[in-house]
């Protein structure tokens, strides 16, 4: 294909980081069997860090950002796909070692590739995107290794994120109750529409109490790390997990093994990026059908073209977004 297309591309030159817009063709792209004329992308925390060089996501250069993209196949070496297939694609790379979603033409593996499931369209497969799947795949984690309502509340960090919104709507519908943790106590009126039956400051985790607080979590989906993270494994209860998705609040983690070895807790890790192919598919198909997000409008109000994408980055590393951001490249 000789069509040339816009991209939002980011490189390094003397140490520092650099994104800005051009012009290529799918040649200059990495390789894969699947080309997609992409519709919508979105904006993941891991984005903001890759397009500004604040955090170490790329491990290539140049690269065509964007961890996640849903569009239409132009063309496949692959019998799975043919032309007008409706397609999405979420980690495997794409945006890290694969140049990714924020370009009007993406080239894939195609074990990078989904179909779009019944029940969602390219706009509300990237309104979930990367952070839906996350938040999907603590759930399904966590419920495999035992969790249930029963157990007590689950503890949502990060809450006002994408991955935590998207968590709350999830677990309310399964019939959890959920406390929401937040830096946005101005957002209580938000996280109560999404399913949280509390809304928690995010200063009362802020330091641990100790290796062992009361137990009062049946388990959390954390974002956040540090010592969020060592005060929710503090106070869970048995049997309890917690599943560790971010390091939106610090990658250390100073804990003791008690809570592990006197309360059987578990820390269960999420990394959608290497999720097994087939346990992705069913993810999607449930994230289109009996576990769609209820609140999916309100949870990904914001639209941006693909002109307006590096405005907002700055406001991701400032934790000042609400929810989810779309960006609109052709669709
Ligand atoms: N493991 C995986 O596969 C995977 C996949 C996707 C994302 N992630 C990670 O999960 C995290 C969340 O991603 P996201 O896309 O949901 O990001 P996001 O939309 O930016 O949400 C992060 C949220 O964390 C809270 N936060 C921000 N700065 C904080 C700080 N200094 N201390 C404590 N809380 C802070 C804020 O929520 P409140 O104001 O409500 O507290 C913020 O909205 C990131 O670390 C991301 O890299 C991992």
């Amino acid at each position: 294909m000789t069509e040339r297309f816009r991209a939002f591309r980011i490189d390094e030159r003397d140490g520092q980081v650099r994104a800005a817009f051009e012009s290529l063709t799918v040649d200059d792209l990495t390789p894969g069997d699947v080309v997609i004329r992409v519709a919508y992308s979105s904006i993941n925390y891991k984005d903001a860090l890759a397009a500004t060089g604040a955090g170490k996501i790329l491990r290539r250069f140049p690269l065509v950002g964007g961890i996640d993209l849903a569009g239409t196949v132009v063309e496949s070496a692959d019998p799975r796909f043919e032309p007008g297939d409706a397609v999405l694609a979420c980690g495997d790379g794409l945006g890290e070692t694969v140049d990714g979603g924020y370009a009007e033409l993406a080239r894939l593996p195609s074990g990078a590739v989904d179909p779009i499931p019944p029940g969602l369209d390219a706009r509300s497969a990237m309104a979930i995107g990367t952070a839906g799947l996350t938040a999907a795949l603590a759930l399904h984690r966590i419920e495999t290794n035992g969790q249930t309502p029963a157990l007590g509340p689950i503890v949502v960090t990060g809450a006002t994120g994408g991955v935590g919104s998207i968590a709350i709507d999830l677990l309310a519908a399964r019939g959890y109750e959920v406390a929401a943790l937040t830096g946005k106590t101005d957002a209580r009126a938000y996280l109560e529409r999404l399913g949280a039956a509390q809304i928690i400051d995010r200063r009362a985790f802020a330091k641990p109490p100790g290796p062992l607080g009361k137990a009062t979590w049946g388990g959390g989906i954390d974002s956040v790390g540090g010592d969020v993270l060592a005060a929710l494994l503090a106070t869970t209860r048995p049997n309890g997990n917690v599943a560790a998705i971010g390091l939106a609040g610090g990658a250390k983690l100073e804990t003791t093994v008690m809570p592990f070895i006197l309360r059987g807790v578990s820390l269960v890790g999420i990394n959608a990026a290497v999720i097994e192919p087939a346990l992705r598919a069913e993810l999607w198909r449930k994230l289109g059908g009996e576990w769609k997000p209820r609140h999916l409008d309100e949870i990904a109000s914001r639209e941006v073209s693909f002109d307006e994408l590096p405005d907002v980055f700055p406001e991701f590393l400032a934790g000042r977004i609400v929810g989810r951001v779309i960006v609109r490249i052709g669709g």
